[in-house]
């Protein structure tokens, strides 16, 4: 009598944790559906326009630096940002964070380049690289002009 009693606890005792462990598998498989039907739903980023300056300060010709505050995940950051004006071509914006580690580079007038103080890249007025070992351009930025008030897109 003992030992079917005992029997019967320890089958109910395993049947409730298949139970729950089936419970736990469908939910876990049902977040891994969800998250790979909408992939594009996690982490989606969108751009925001911040002030960069007045339209009075832009460069006549050549490049002007800016420092530009914008919110990220609930904090702000200060981004450094160019604004080239070649009278060539449409003013454009550029991030002043270099592509390989993330220095900050400066234009270099006389050599017409912006350089990255690390590691010697270097990128011509478009963004380019031009020397050094930057994988990729300086990030082109929107740029509008709303009400004398240069705005630039970053993306958050
Ligand atoms: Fe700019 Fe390395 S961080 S060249």
């Amino acid at each position: 009598m003992t030992r079917n009693t005992s029997n019967l606890k320890r089958r109910s005792f395993l049947k409730k944790v298949v139970q729950v462990c089936s419970a736990i598998g469908f939910v876990a498989s049902m977040v891994l559906y969800w998250l790979y039907v909408f992939p594009k739903q996690r982490g989606k980023r969108k751009i925001v326009y911040v002030y960069a300056c007045a339209t009075d300060d832009l460069p006549d010709r050549g490049v002007k630096h800016f420092f530009v505050d914008y919110p990220l995940h609930g904090r702000t950051v200060t981004k450094k940002i160019f604004i080239v004006n070649t009278h060539t071509a449409d003013l454009f914006a550029l991030s002043g964070v270099c592509t390989h580690l993330g220095c900050l580079v400066r234009w270099d007038r006389r050599a017409r380049r912006f350089q990255c103080p690390c590691h010697q890249g270097q990128y011509n007025l478009s963004g380019e690289v031009v020397a050094g070992p930057p994988p990729a351009p300086l990030q082109r930025m929107m740029l509008k002009i709303d009400n004398d008030r240069v705005l630039v897109g970053l993306m958050v």
